[in-house]
């Protein structure tokens, strides 16, 4: 076994996003602008209603997959294919927007904590235009294995014998919510051919002999392990894994593509209000 080591640590840049919302971003910035296959990792984290009440309206995306898991709070969506969601705490919601959707994700309180992350992952060519997909999981349909003091919540892939609820078929990705208690340590095999990263955002961590601070993403190098010792304050992260597509990316804000004509397209396709294939009705009421 070979424990994979940091190769970049990318502290989180704040960043305004939809109407208003304040959020931790981490892949998607000029020091990490892809991670193949994962295009981009917000992670959102308030007591303040100012920075998220104001929500994500309408808005359209086309060439990927949105993977949204709430930590704290209440927020639903709607969106084009008629889909209306009701994310709560724990809970996750997977959108493949191939494509092309338009949806609006809303804030449903007004004070409280608000916490938890959007990851984009890409799709191969051969997908980027099929029909759009949605699944959507309670907080009660995600297994969590409990190992050693570990507490594993999984969203997608394997641990232990407990798989969770998303199967990707493109980019195999593993997604673990990981809780340690003080001074513990963790350690998970890993397909040496995947990209991996670990993301903080409770207590603190180490990887080998380096400290990941919180809200910073810690991308691994090459091996067919991973080990992390929590602080004494234990530790909190999400471990990510997925296999590259390798693939050329062009991207414009929500439109996520492999050349530039097909960028233009998706404009084009965008402002002639061809975007959605089947409208199921308008989203907003
Ligand atoms: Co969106």
């Amino acid at each position: 076994m070979t424990p994979r080591s940091i190769q970049q640590l990318v502290h989180a840049l704040a960043i305004t996003e939809g109407a208003g919302v304040t959020v931790h971003r981490t892949i998607g910035t000029p020091r990490l602008r892809h991670l193949d296959p994962f295009l981009l990792l917000d992670h959102f984290a308030s007591n303040d209603p100012d920075d998220y009440i104001a929500g994500f309206p309408d808005h359209p995306h086309r060439g990927f997959i949105t993977l949204t898991y709430m930590l704290d709070g209440h927020m639903e969506h709607r969106d084009s294919m008629g889909n209306r969601g009701d994310l709560r705490a724990g809970g996750i919601q997977w959108m493949k927007a191939a494509s092309g959707v338009i949806h609006s994700e809303m804030p449903q309180q007004t004070d409280g904590l608000m916490r938890g992350f959007q990851l984009w992952i890409n799709l191969p060519a051969g997908e980027k235009m099929s029909d759009p997909q949605y699944q959507e999981f309670s907080t009660e349909r995600l297994p969590v294995v409990e190992h050693h003091g570990a507490r594993v919540k999984i969203i997608s892939g394997e641990y232990a014998g407990q798989r969770g609820p998303i199967h990707d078929p493109h980019t195999a990705v593993q997604y673990f919510d990981i809780s340690l208690p003080p001074e513990t340590a963790f350690t998970q095999r890993l397909d040496g051919s995947a990209t991996a990263f670990v993301y903080s955002f409770e207590g603190s961590l180490q990887i080998g002999s380096t400290a990941v601070e919180t809200h910073t993403l810690a991308v691994l190098g090459s091996g067919d392990e991973i080990a992390v010792s929590a602080g004494p304050q234990g530790a909190r992260f999400i471990l990510l894994s997925g296999r590259p597509l390798r693939e050329p990316i062009v991207q414009y804000g929500p439109f996520v593509m492999n050349t530039e004509p097909e960028i233009r397209q998706a404009f084009d396709d965008y402002q002639h209000d061809r975007l959605v294939k089947k409208r199921a009705r308008t989203v907003s009421e």
